[in-house]
């Protein structure tokens, strides 16, 4: 069978809708939060310091249990002293996937 282009478009878009994508969710963690996460989960002291709070690896076990959706509505939304940053749901699902290779 010959690939036609409407038939690769509808493939491309298919599998982007339901496969998170790593790659991507790195980019928006490397961006938004790697300054205060460190670019492997662990925090940044300086920055612990200074909010006054204690800060979890976010590979850590206590961090890793909670739910994706849990994961997505504090990056999103913010949690304790953190501002959450305003991206789209897809970005969200892919930087929880990215969050999920932190794991310890
Ligand atoms: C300005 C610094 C800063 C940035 C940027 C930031 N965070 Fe945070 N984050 C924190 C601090 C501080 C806490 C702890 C908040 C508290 O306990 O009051 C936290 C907590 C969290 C937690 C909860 C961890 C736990 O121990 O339960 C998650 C998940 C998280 N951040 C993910 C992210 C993600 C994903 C991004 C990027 C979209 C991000 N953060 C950007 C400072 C930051």
């Amino acid at each position: 069978m010959k690939m036609t282009p409407t038939l690769l478009t509808l493939l491309f878009f298919t599998c982007g809708a339901f496969a998170a994508d790593v790659a991507a969710g790195k980019a928006i963690y490397d961006k938004s939060c790697k300054r205060c996460h460190g670019g492997d989960g662990a925090a940044n002291a300086a920055i612990a310091k200074m909010m006054k709070v204690e800060m979890r690896h976010l590979g850590s076990k206590e961090v890793q249990a909670k739910t994706d959706a849990a994961l997505k509505k504090e990056s999103v939304e913010g949690v304790g002293k953190m501002k959450g940053i305003a991206i789209a749901d897809a970005d969200a699902t892919n930087l929880v996937a990215f969050l999920r290779t932190l794991k310890q």
